[in-house]
């Protein structure tokens, strides 16, 4: 052991070690393909791919490739500097009025990634004796973006409106607060109760911040989420959404009325001491956008094999829990069994992505399956066979 104290917990982690010694380490796995329904790892193995977020698998399509190719020939690779300054491109001000029309908001405001959004805006619109109140399987950026705020955090059981109620009437009436939830939640893969939410915040005067990381692609007309889908538009406040999933990239926006767009442009910390987002990202966001809008039917391709996979998960006997979207998480129970479970569909040319506390509670760890718009029948039927195969050799299933 070194002598600090602060290296004491950084020595006292074993926990990678063991699991690499024990061959069941399931993170890190290198990929040396493109992002596709079927990827290559260092390995020398082609798998399928059922752990990715590009839900409308267009992270290797040819035009999106093509519009990032002809961006970093026009613009070069990087902005050196943040949009604020140096770096605001116009394609950084085309594709925010793309998206603040798909979603049906003024305006919108790109970060450099969805992480950064969600702290660049809940911290500079919370202020101290605020109160920000949080559906407790929300996103670890949402919990990280609470925080940094310095407000008083609130959480309420996992979409039960009932407690939600009660924090809220709990909350001082003259006290600012900020409502956030995940528009679809990114392990369970059910949708937040928005009807019952937004009343709820019209009663108590909350303002509403849906996160649409999961959403977007997904539900809503054109996939614009989860405020489309519900027709409930006008009575989200902020929606907030990352191109890291469905929009084949990386970065992220709000989008709200043009004034709160306005104040975060100039008072927005992680707006304005970050970089901007490159040039090949943005110039990709609008490619996959427009593929999106003009493709509505990978959005029901996306649905018949999430259809597909989920009925057929549970006629094999696996608990899908909550799951309503391509987001499927099989609920396995003990850490052990669930990287077993992960080795083993590696093993058959699988690749899925484990669930662990604090992600997760103890045990209930599950492993998260996703589906993509350009999954093939026979992909899932593949991976249905090995599931099953699988599930009955760790008697996850009987
Ligand atoms: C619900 C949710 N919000 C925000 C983020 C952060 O997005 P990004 O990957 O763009 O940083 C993620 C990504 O995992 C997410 O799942």
């Amino acid at each position: 052991m070194r002598e600090k104290s602060i290296f004491q917990k950084i020595d006292a982690f074993t926990d990678s070690h063991e699991g690499k010694r024990m061959g069941l380490y399931p993170y890190f796995r290198q990929i040396i393909s493109a992002t596709d329904t079927e990827i290559s790892l260092k390995t020398g193995q082609r798998v399928l791919m059922l752990g990715s977020n590009s839900y409308m698998g267009l992270t290797n399509h040819p035009e999106v490739k093509e519009a990032a190719i002809k961006a970093i020939e026009k613009y070069g690779t990087g902005c050196a500097g943040s949009r604020f300054l140096n770096g605001t491109l116009d394609i950084h001000e085309e594709l925010e009025a793309e998206l603040a029309g798909w979603v049906g908001k003024d305006s919108a405001l790109l970060y450099s990634t969805g992480f950064q959004v969600n702290q660049g805006v809940m911290a500079t619109l919370m202020e101290r004796h605020g109160h920000i109140i949080l559906d407790s399987r929300n996103h670890a950026s949402i919990v990280d973006g609470a925080r940094l705020s310095m407000a008083n955090i609130a959480r309420y059981p996992h979409n039960d409106m009932d407690s939600l109620h009660k924090v809220l009437s709990r909350i001082p009436e003259n006290k600012s607060k900020l409502l956030v939830a995940d528009g679809v939640f990114s392990m369970e893969g059910d949708i937040v109760k928005l009807p019952e939410l937004v009343e709820l915040a019209e009663e108590f005067n909350v303002v509403v911040m849906i996160d649409d990381a999961h959403a977007l692609g997904v539900l809503g007309k054109d996939g614009s989420g989860t405020a489309s889908h519900f027709g409930l538009t006008d009575r989200v406040d902020l929606i907030m959404g990352t191109f890291s999933k469905s929009l084949a990239s990386v970065g992220g926006f709000i989008a709200s009325d043009g004034q709160t767009i306005e104040f975060l442009k100039h008072h927005s910390r992680a707006l304005i001491f970050s970089a901007s987002m490159p040039p090949a990202s943005v110039a990709s966001v609008l490619a996959a956008l427009r593929v999106i809008k003009r493709e509505p039917e990978r959005i029901d391709g996306l649905w018949k094999n999430t259809g597909m996979m989920r009925t057929g998960l549970k006629s094999l006997g696996f608990d899908t829990g909550l799951s309503e979207t391509p987001i499927i998480p099989v609920h396995v129970g003990q850490i052990m069994t669930l990287l077993a479970m992960c080795k083993k569909l590696e093993e058959e040319n699988i690749f899925v992505n484990p669930v662990i506390p604090p992600a997760v509670p103890p045990n209930d760890c599950l492993l998260r399956i996703s589906l993509m718009a350009t999954h093939t029948e026979s992909q899932i039927d593949f991976a249905l066979q090995k599931m099953e195969k699988v599930g009955r050799e760790l008697l996850v299933i009987s």
